[in-house]
């Protein structure tokens, strides 16, 4: 029988794509979309490019208890919103869910510095949903907080490094699309401010706040700076990554490319861009370039921030959880141009 999901905070981006890529999962149906200001209208209210499909569901209301009829739940409401309600209500119903907001993904201290808000679950920790790295963790778990997208881009490019104890340090220089900052317009992601212009993205006299994300999941010390610039989705990390003395910057890349041998979503390619990965769960790294006089391996990697940074990976670690084929309703190649 098909399990039943929900989705809190459907009328956003990320509600959107996880909509067009469960439209092809095989062993899931959508039951219920709740948003707070489209209660009782049609899904194609916020997706119109959903039209035709979902016309049996309209939105619902936004609280914990009025997804107890789901066997799987995603929570896409705003990082900035507290999802502790929803996990503790999940928690005790037994019902899994995938936790896309930031207040699971580090601890509480670097959630409350980093977003200003009070973490009200301080004793719960949920496994880092991010399968190239937690993939028996995710399966065994029935709550996941799904990554941050810069942030699993940074991750993912070094992690690998890291492990093996190949570099000593580097930094993380991405640029980041429009989208990354959801659907609710504000100052910055305001067409005359962000056409034509590249700023550095949410940095108020502190680090970014994937940061603490990163830490947590290298050992090496970094230096991450985002920038926001004028495409509508993906990004783009150049990693600078400076080796341990002594190491060859072709057995670097090598371990690279053999730790994701096995992985369905990293691909290696000449030149990583964001059209090339366009509605992809593709994590694509190439354009490898050694500086001699500084010992730094450079190499770009490119995601759409919509679908392996958010609403694809959400539902790979789903298809972990429920025991299903990784790749379920993900295999879509990207579109060009
Ligand atoms: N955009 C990205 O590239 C991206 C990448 C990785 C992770 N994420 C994460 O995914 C989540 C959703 O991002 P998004 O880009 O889809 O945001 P979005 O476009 O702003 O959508 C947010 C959704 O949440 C609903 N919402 C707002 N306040 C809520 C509340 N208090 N309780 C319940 N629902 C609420 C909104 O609808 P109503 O106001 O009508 O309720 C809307 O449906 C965020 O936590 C973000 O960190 C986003």
């Amino acid at each position: 029988m098909r399990k039943g999901v929900g989705i809190v905070g459907g009328s956003g981006y990320v509600g959107g794509e996880l909509l067009r890529i469960l439209l092809h999962h095989n062993n899931c149906e959508v039951r219920n979309v709740s948003s707070r200001r489209l209660r009782g209208k049609p899904l194609s209210k916020a997706h119109p490019h959903l039209k035709g499909e979902y016309e049996h569901l309209e939105f619902t209301e936004s609280s914990p208890d009025s997804f107890l009829n789901c066997d799987f739940v995603f929570i896409v409401s705003p990082q900035e919103e507290k999802s502790f309600s929803y996990v503790k209500r999940f928690h005790e119903a037994g019902i899994r869910a995938v936790d896309t907001t930031a207040c699971y993904r580090t601890t509480p201290e670097h959630y409350e510095r980093y977003y200003g808000k009070q973490h009200e679950d301080k004793e719960r920790r949920l496994v880092y949903g991010l399968p190239e790295f937690n993939r028996d963790e995710i399966k065994s778990s029935k709550l996941v907080s799904n990554p941050g997208c810069i942030a699993a881009s940074c991750i993912l490019s070094a992690k690998p490094l890291d492990d093996k104890d190949l570099i000593e340090g580097g930094v993380f220089d991405a640029k980041v699309s429009v989208s990354c900052a959801g659907a609710e317009p504000y100052e910055r992601t305001h067409f005359p401010y962000a056409a034509e212009n590249v700023y550095q993205y949410e940095s108020e006299k502190m680090p970014h706040r994937q940061t603490p994300e990163i830490k947590n999941n290298l050992r090496t010390n970094f230096t991450f700076v985002p920038h926001l610039v004028p495409i509508v989705r993906g990004i783009l990390v150049t990693s600078y990554l400076k080796l341990k003395e002594g190491v060859d910057p072709q057995v670097v890349e090598r371990e690279l490319r053999s730790r994701y041998l096995k992985e369905s979503f990293v691909r290696f390619v000449d030149v990583p861009s964001t059209t090339r990965v366009k509605n992809s769960n593709f994590f694509d790294i190439g354009n490898f370039y050694y500086e001699m006089d500084s010992n730094t391996l450079v190499f770009s990697s490119a995601v759409d921030n919509l679908v392996k940074g958010s609403a694809g990976v959400a539902v790979q670690n789903m298809n972990l959880m429920l025991d299903l084929d990784e790749r379920e309703a993900l295999a879509d190649l990207p579109t060009f141009p």
